[in-house]
């Protein structure tokens, strides 16, 4: 039984239902627009105006359909910004259904056709450069099993499916052990804006910032590691 379902966002981008969980990707608002908003704008392009670097690597939790990666290659790739992009996933999507989504028609940029494709068909478990911008390492391996080595991202892409559907992927230990891998200069962003999360965030020494949400999500949740 084919439990992932492609459904249309209302920014007019694609987002794939879980029927099992009843939960989708992203937000029903619009896709692009909340990958946009909460991962590049108020996660990357933040950090990288506040810390002028040259070279950043990214932990993603939830590789999902590759958005959040392709729109932070496309950012790399515009900005002349090297980025290492590291994601996990318990579940990889099917081919016939990655080749349906059009998020390499609405994001354009030169070759983004191919390199959606490139981020996708790259072999699991290796580092592939995607384009001289842009290295990409996907691990088929769930985060409760993964050991991560301590202060090495500069940013964490916490994207879980909710709380509500999968609540074992918001405890304490993991945000612990992901917290643990966040340099001490890192940024950490989700669209989860819920107060046990900011709560755990806090007692784990983050500096917890609230900041609006996408259109049709109030709020999300930015926090920073360290005297920042
Ligand atoms: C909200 S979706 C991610 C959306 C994705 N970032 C994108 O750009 O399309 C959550 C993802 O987390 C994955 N996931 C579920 N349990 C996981 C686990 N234990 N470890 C890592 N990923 C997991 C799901 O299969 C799903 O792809």
């Amino acid at each position: 039984m084919n439990l992932i379902k492609i459904i249309e966002t209302r920014d007019g981008s694609h987002s794939l239902l879980n029927e099992a969980l009843n939960e989708t990707y992203h937000s029903t608002h619009g896709a692009i627009q909340e990958s946009l908003h909460i991962f590049i704008k108020n996660g990357l392009a933040f950090f990288v105006n506040k810390n002028n670097c040259e070279g950043i690597t990214i932990f993603e939790v939830g590789f999902g359909t590759g958005l959040n990666a392709l729109l932070a290659l496309k950012f790399a790739t515009e900005n002349k910004i090297k980025i290492n992009y590291h994601s996990i996933e318990t579940f990889p999507i099917d081919a016939e259904v990655i080749c349906q989504l059009n998020y390499a028609d609405l994001i354009s940029f030169p070759d983004s056709k191919n390199l959606f494709q490139k981020i996708h068909s790259c072999a699991w478990g290796e580092s592939t450069a995607i384009n001289e911008f842009f290295t990409l390492k996907k691990q088929n391996q769930s985060i409760h099993e993964i050991k991560l080595p301590v202060e090495t991202f500069e940013i964490i892409f916490f994207d879980a499916f909710a709380p509500a559907k999968q609540p074992d992927m918001w405890v304490f230990p993991v945000l612990e052990k992901v917290t643990q891998a966040l340099k001490p200069s890192g940024v950490w962003v989700t669209y989860c804006a819920k107060g046990q999360l900011k709560r755990d965030l806090k007692s784990l020494g983050l500096r917890v910032e609230t900041l609006s949400g996408p259109p049709g999500k109030r709020e999300m949740v930015r926090a920073l590691k360290h005297s920042q």
